[in-house]
């Protein structure tokens, strides 16, 4: 995706490719990923942003919103694309956004996209208990295949879901 688009119903907000802004700006957008992923994950499971973008096939869609003449990121998705599998590394909304459709925007660009390039499936695991995730996955056609306990540490279940594509 090299273009922006608005997402109607949050003013003010467009959804992009964070490779689609100019460089200086995907700095600034990182280093608030960062303190985002900080906040809402043990560091166990903070992705290092700088790592992972730095691969190939990494990609990360972001959700930007304007806010007193400047831009914050509001949400964000990261994913790593293989031939026929594309795995959904992280999603995460910021908290004054949620609950507007914005993760269910960005993963429904997501599929329309891996549909177009001809990719077979998404997959992801998540913890059991994160409640407001599963009802994401499942509101977007995710199917639970695998339980896994202990997954992210003791007492800690991870379910893998999939997502088949046309
Ligand atoms: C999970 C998360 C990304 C959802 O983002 P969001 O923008 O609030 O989700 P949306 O508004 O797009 O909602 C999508 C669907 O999930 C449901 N949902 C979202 N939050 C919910 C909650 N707290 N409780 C119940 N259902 C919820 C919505 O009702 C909606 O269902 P519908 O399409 O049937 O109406 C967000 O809560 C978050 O960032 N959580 C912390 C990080 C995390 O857990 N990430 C996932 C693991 S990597």
């Amino acid at each position: 995706m090299s273009k922006t688009a608005p997402i109607p119903q949050i003013e003010g907000s467009r959804i992009a490719d964070l490779t689609s802004n100019p460089l200086k700006d995907q700095q600034k957008y990182l280093a608030e990923i960062q303190r985002i992923e900080k906040k809402h994950f043990p560091s166990s499971e903070a992705l290092d942003f700088n790592a992972e973008l730095k691969k190939r096939n990494t990609n990360a869609i972001l959700v930007l919103k304007d806010v007193d003449g400047s831009t914050e990121v509001a949400a964000y998705l990261v994913y790593l694309r293989m031939k026929r599998l594309t795995l959904l590394h992280k999603i995460c909304v910021a908290q004054p956004y949620r609950q507007q459709g914005i993760a269910k925007e960005m993963i429904t660009l997501l599929r329309s996209r891996l549909e177009r390039e001809g990719c077979g499936s998404v997959q992801l695991w998540v913890d059991e208990d994160r409640t407001a995730a599963r009802a994401l996955y499942a509101s977007c056609d995710f199917k639970q295949v695998d339980r896994c306990p202990d997954y992210y540490g003791p007492g800690r279940t991870g379910l893998r879901m999939v997502l088949r594509l046309e």
